[in-house]
């Protein structure tokens, strides 16, 4: 794939994410070789800076290029610093953008990127479309003319709040811009290992045959953080486990595995089958689904190495009396020809012993028992995906004791992505801004993805924000949830305990 010249204009350019990640994954793509020949980067926002100072917080005084700066050529971190710009908006995001209109086309000029602009959203959802309208009124959302160059649109997370918000969010993005021009982030996506979920799928005959209600007993989804809410306990409050990690990057991840196989890798035929996958998922309406199906808890004060650690009601930014879910398990079926009556059971929380996300795809047992004395709670086949840390595959079989009898214990087969001779993997954001650079949308969520992920979860925010009998557990910081979650995959023998080997 080539990149071709072009200029980046980020909004939200003096907010923590610009400073934190994009800017870091700017650099390793400067770095990498991966800049076209001509390259700009606007940053714009509300406060008041010159480009110096712009390249002096982004670049030469970031805490996230410290080690970069500190230890690189001189002249080569100045040649990155030297491609950023930065324009003032005024006050307020929703306002003329006449001046920013014209500095950008004198960016262009200047630095030939051939009309080919691409903005980047980094500002919260209610600023998606005034910026669209804006960009649109000083007609910088379509090339115009002899002018071959293009124009896209990146979003970032949360899309929406529920079904409804996203559905607005989209409307007012798709007014100023064509689908095939927006491109919504889910950093999950920019995985190699959540990438790699579709290549070991359809990549290999080993497993498709198997990938069904004929031989997988269940599948268990874990994402697990060691941390809180850190410093993001306003945001996080009004939005909780289930909106903050379910809705996008857990079901991505689920519509990975349950999708049927495109008929090629292309973005169009991948997220087709995306939106089908995430359409089958049954949704939960009666209160009594709602009340079996589902579990939220919320992290309680505790002692981590004798340290004492807050509970979350004790955060800053949440309400003392938040019901708001640090953790959320979700059992759900799948009513497709695969998947019917195949139980997928997904937790996500924070506050936990370890950080990992794994998926478990739990084999059913051999219908016919040929040897006696193995062990019972311990006798299917188990495929774990280690999509972090650890990137890696697990294969969990059966293999003859050595001496008398036939005795069945069981083996690993485990693959570690760091043994690949190539093994340097690229951090998400890295990954998904050179694939916007080039156009390409794969690794993006399509509009009828996002609201089909919200469909499913709608009625359960909607259950556990007015239901009867919502409880709230809790549960120490440190420990792997609330007590009684066990009860939620009791059929199945309980939660695997993650980075088990
Ligand atoms: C973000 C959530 O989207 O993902 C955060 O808003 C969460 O709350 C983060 O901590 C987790 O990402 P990762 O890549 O560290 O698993």
């Amino acid at each position: 794939n080539s990149t071709s010249n072009q200029l980046l204009v980020i909004f939200g350019a003096s907010g923590d994410l610009t400073a934190r990640k994009l800017i870091p994954a700017l650099y390793h793509l400067y770095e990498g070789g991966h800049f076209p020949e001509n390259f700009v980067v606007l940053g714009a926002s509300r406060s008041n800076m010159s480009d110096e100072e712009f390249r002096k917080k982004v670049v030469y005084e970031s805490p996230y290029l410290k080690e970069e700066v500190k230890t690189k050529d001189a002249a080569f971190i100045k040649k990155f610093a030297d491609i950023m710009y930065y324009q003032d908006l005024g006050d307020d995001y929703d306002s003329d953008y006449t001046d920013l209109k014209n500095r950008i086309e004198s960016l262009d000029k200047e630095c030939k990127t051939n009309g080919s602009f691409m903005f980047y959203l980094s500002t919260p959802p209610s600023l998606y479309e005034p910026i669209a309208k804006n960009l649109s009124d000083q007609g910088l959302t379509k090339g115009s003319g002899n002018d071959k160059g293009f124009r896209r649109i990146i979003v970032e997370k949360p899309f929406g709040y529920s079904l409804e918000t996203a559905q607005e969010l989209n409307k007012g993005l798709q007014k100023y811009f064509k689908e095939n021009q927006i491109f919504r982030i889910d950093h999950y996506l920019g995985k190699e290992t959540v990438q790699n979920l579709l290549v070991t799928r359809f990549s290999n005959s080993i497993f498709e045959p198997l990938w069904n209600r004929n031989y997988i007993h269940h599948v268990e989804i874990t994402n697990a953080e060691t941390v809180g809410v850190e410093k993001r306990g306003g945001y996080y409050d009004k939005s909780g486990a289930l909106r903050d990690m379910f809705q996008s990057h857990l079901l991505q991840i689920v519509s990975l595995i349950v999708m049927e196989p495109p008929i090629n890798s292309n973005a169009e035929e991948i997220r087709n089958e995306k939106v089908k996958a995430l359409k089958s998922l049954r949704i939960m309406r009666s209160e009594e689904e709602l009340f079996h199906n589902t579990m939220r808890g919320q992290y309680v004060a505790s002692s981590i190495n004798g340290k004492r650690v807050k509970g979350y009601r004790e955060e800053e930014g949440v309400d003392p009396e938040s019901k708001t879910e640090t953790y959320a398990a979700i059992k759900f079926f799948v009513d497709n020809w695969r998947w019917k009556d195949t139980p997928f059971y997904v937790r996500t929380a924070k506050q936990m012993p370890t950080k990992v996300t794994e998926v478990v795809i739990h084999f059913k047992t051999p219908h016919h028992q040929v040897f006696k004395d193995q062990d019972i709670n311990n006798k299917d086949n188990k495929l774990i995906i280690r999509i972090q840390p650890d990137e890696g595959i697990l294969i969990k079989f059966g293999v003859k004791v050595p001496g008398q009898g036939f005795q069945v214990e069981r083996a690993n087969m485990d693959f570690y992505y760091s043994s690949l001779s190539d093994s340097n993997i690229m951090d998400a954001y890295e990954r998904l801004l050179l694939d916007a650079m080039q156009g390409d949308a794969t690794l993006y969520a399509r509009a009828d993805e996002v609201e089909a992920a919200w469909a499913f979860v709608d009625p359960i925010l909607e259950y556990w924000a007015n239901g009867q009998d919502v409880n709230t557990y809790g549960y120490p910081a440190g420990t792997w949830g609330p007590k009684d979650s066990d009860d939620l995959i009791e059929d199945s023998n309980g939660w695997r305990n993650p980075g088990e080997h």
